[in-house]
């Protein structure tokens, strides 16, 4: 149930149902501050809480952020290793309060590569927040788009049978989520740099300059205005 008014926030009333969010700009972040880049996702973090807590007040369906790619395994192993413990915090951290506003936790990728403790303090996210109806939060963690529709098309293959475009869909991480509506990223790149490209198919691209901890909630709010005057049309004509 939404708890904000798009209309009191100078929004129209038509939200996207799923925004992707690709944080981007941590470690310039702290390099600009003279601080090591792990305060960079750090700071980062700190931004979750906000972001995630208006979408869920606006009843926007689903969130997708992506917090570490299948290529960021190639960042040197003090800053992998701080992301680890960053992941485990959140987790462990955030868990009551989102579970108590009914966000349900579902994480995009291959976790089984982890450290254990990543796995469990994830797979325990999961089981808790796994039949809340609020607002469907998804991390994309060890994710990459190719690697999972190959994973997808394994998967179908083993079923032996002809393919259609929803057997594909429904063989994604994202099974059961509509498709994204909206991608924002931060930090200036405008690339989607291998995230979810098959659900973002039809989705507006809205790049902004901030570096993701200087990302706030009316810069989200701007993000959702921009996309609202947007005109979609999926193929077909001016509607
Ligand atoms: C990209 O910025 C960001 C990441 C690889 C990590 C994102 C992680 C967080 C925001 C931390 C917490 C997340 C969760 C889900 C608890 P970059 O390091 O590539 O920035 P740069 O381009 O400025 O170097």
């Amino acid at each position: 149930m939404a708890k904000i008014l798009p209309q009191s926030l100078g929004l129209a009333p038509e939200l996207p149902a799923h925004v992707g969010i690709i944080m981007d700009g941590n470690g310039r972040w702290a390099k600009e501050r003279g601080l090591p880049r792990p305060m960079g996702h750090r700071a980062g973090m700190e931004r979750l809480r906000g972001l995630i807590r208006l979408s869920s007040d606006l009843g926007i369906t689903a969130l997708s952020l992506y917090a570490f790619s299948t290529e960021n395994w190639k960042r040197p192993a003090g800053e992998i290793d701080a992301l680890m413990r960053l992941f485990m915090e959140y987790f462990r951290r955030e868990l009551d309060s989102l579970h108590e506003n009914g966000v349900c936790i579902r994480t995009l990728g291959e976790k089984s590569v982890f450290p254990a403790a990543v796995q469990e303090a994830l797979e325990t996210a999961e089981r808790k927040t796994g039949a809340n109806r609020g607002l469907k939060l998804n991390v994309a963690l060890n994710y990459g788009s190719r690697g999972e529709v190959v994973r997808a098309a394994n998967l179908l293959v083993a079923r032996g049978k002809p393919v259609s475009e929803a057997d594909l869909m429904n063989a994604l991480y994202t099974a059961g989520l509509p498709d994204l509506d909206l991608v924002i990223r931060t930090g200036g790149e405008q690339r989607l740099s291998n995230f979810l490209l098959l659900q973002a198919a039809y989705a507006e691209l809205v790049f902004v300059q901030d570096y993701f901890p200087d990302f706030t909630d009316e810069r989200y709010v701007d993000c959702l205005r921009e996309y609202q005057r947007r005109n979609r049309r999926f193929g077909a004509l001016q509607g």
